[in-house]
């Protein structure tokens, strides 16, 4: 099927010539060059980054840690809190000192925080040393911009075009996540919650033919996979715009059917378009990961409005019934926000108590970040941070309370977990691993069992985590 959305064929075969031409050009240096990939957000934005290492790898480049010793440096960045904002220019700033001692260092700066025009606007003014900048919808160009930088006479280069956005399909891609691997279903957003940005710097809600998606699937599981997680803003909006027939359920199942053992993941559900059909193909398909990540983000139904999430609070709630009817053990994790525009004390309570009635296994909390060219960053905001500090204190300690009820239910009990690393040195459990329902399992074990599905009988828990033998 063609879309009118899709990259061009010819414009993938220009920047395949310009990656040949400078793999060749590198193949002739004494060693190759070294490049380093950073990566600040999201899921997607890690999957975008996977695919610059693709490119980088496809034109002659290795991969360092020490980003002052690479000969080109991609910092792709967030912009969905100040926070990540941020860090990664106290990152860039860092990088000055080392672009000074090695004048033909690249540094390049994309993803969604440089997708917004006034942050492009100050990294022009205010951090001369960066030579790339580019937006979301300039990656499959990567090779191009770079091929310009490189040029003997040094210009720098802003790419950044707003757009609907296009899928991409067939750039290479470098996974390094051990056992485990992102597949991207579908880009942008269309939701516009009043406090997010995601849809201004993403472009449109896009999805991926369910042919190329199953095709990188099988790719993935042949490649030795063993986790791979469905990425999307919202996934279970998947499809509505190909008027195929073939939704995110659709999917899962097809996935499902591909020999081998391994976990079905995905992220993220958003709760006004989850289904019954959702669920019960979590319960039939004995791939699917027994978990779901529902972002309920505020127990307000007033709030919940403002936000333009699209239901109530009673409607989330109802929804959980619905979803451990149908898979009583279900793990739930959800994302939380402390301190919208106006959020009162009484309706803040009312977050605490869905977290009481839920019972969440484990939650992603924040406080409320203007983001500018939002409707919510236009609202009135009469609570000081102090008091949204409190607010967060008390909804974190009361969660952690619960994580570790949560936790503690385990011991004892014997769980299927994929071993998927080692730990941090110095622990005497060396292993780490992940049950169906994504819990982390620190194991003790040989370091051959990393990749495998193994038994474990957990001997301990605490807030974060589950401790464990193999049996
Ligand atoms: N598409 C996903 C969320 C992506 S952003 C969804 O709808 O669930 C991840 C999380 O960041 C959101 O769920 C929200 O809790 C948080 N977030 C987004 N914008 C924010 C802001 N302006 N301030 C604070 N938290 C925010
Ligand atoms: Fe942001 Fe809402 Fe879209 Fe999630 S669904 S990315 S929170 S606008
Ligand atoms: Fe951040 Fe962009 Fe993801 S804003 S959360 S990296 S889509």
């Amino acid at each position: 099927m063609e879309r009118n959305n899709e990259t061009p064929e010819i414009e993938l075969m220009r920047q395949n010539e310009i990656m040949a031409r400078i793999a060749e050009k590198n193949s002739t240096l004494e060693s190759p060059p070294k490049a380093f990939v950073d990566t600040y957000g999201c899921q997607q934005n890690e999957a975008d980054s996977e695919r610059i290492r693709g490119m980088l790898s496809r034109m002659g480049y290795e991969f360092t840690k020490d980003e002052f010793e690479a000969d080109v440096v991609v910092i792709n960045t967030c912009a969905v809190r100040e926070h990540a904002e941020m860090r990664v220019l106290g990152n860039v700033g860092a990088l000055s000192h080392a672009k000074k001692a090695r004048r033909d260092m690249v540094i390049a700066i994309c993803g969604c925080m440089v997708q917004q025009e006034h942050v492009a606007d100050k990294i022009k003014k205010s951090y001369p040393y960066v030579d790339l900048v580019f937006g979301t919808h300039e990656l499959p160009r990567f090779p191009e911009l770079l091929d310009g930088v490189l040029k003997p006479k040094r210009k720098r280069i802003f790419a950044l075009r707003q757009s609907d956005g296009e899928i991409t399909e067939g750039l290479p891609v470098y996974r390094d996540r051990g056992v485990k691997a992102w597949l991207s279903v579908m880009n942008g957003c269309n939701n516009f919650c009043s406090y997010c940005i995601v849809p201004y710097v993403r472009g449109r809600e896009r999805s991926r033919l369910p042919e190329n998606i199953i095709a990188e699937a099988r790719e993935i599981i042949a490649g030795g996979y063993k986790d791979i997680t469905l990425l999307g803003q919202n996934v279970n909006s998947y499809g509505k715009d190909l008027g195929t027939g073939a939704d995110f359920s659709y999917l899962i199942e097809e996935i499902n059917k591909i020999d081998g053992e391994f976990v079905i993941r995905f992220m993220t559900s958003h709760p006004k378009d989850a289904t019954r059909r959702l669920f019960e193909t979590m319960a039939s398909c004995e791939k699917a990961a027994n978990h779901i990540h529902l972002p309920f983000q505020a127990g307000s139904s007033r709030v919940l409005k403002a936000m333009n999430r699209g239901y109530t609070k009673e409607e989330y709630l109802d929804l959980v019934t619905m979803a451990r009817e149908i898979i009583p053990d279900i793990v739930l994790t959800s994302d939380v926000i402390v301190g919208f525009p106006g959020e009162t004390e009484e309706e803040f309570e009312e977050t605490l108590e869905v977290l009481e009635k839920v019972r969440f296994d484990a939650l992603f909390t924040f406080i409320y970040s203007p983001r500018r060219g939002t409707p919510a960053a236009g609202m009135p905001d009469p609570f000081t941070r102090e008091e949204k500090q409190q607010r967060f204190d008390r909804l974190l300690e009361l969660q952690n309370i619960i994580s570790g009820q949560k936790h503690s239910e385990y011991v004892g009990t014997v769980v299927r977990v994929l071993v998927d690393g080692k730990s941090d040195a110095g622990s005497e459990y060396n292993l780490t691993s992940r049950t169906s329902g994504g819990r982390l399992v620190h194991l003790k074990g040989e370091e051959s069992f990393i990749g495998k599905f193994v038994n474990a009988k957990i001997t301990q828990s605490t807030t974060w985590a589950l401790f464990g033998e193999i049996v």
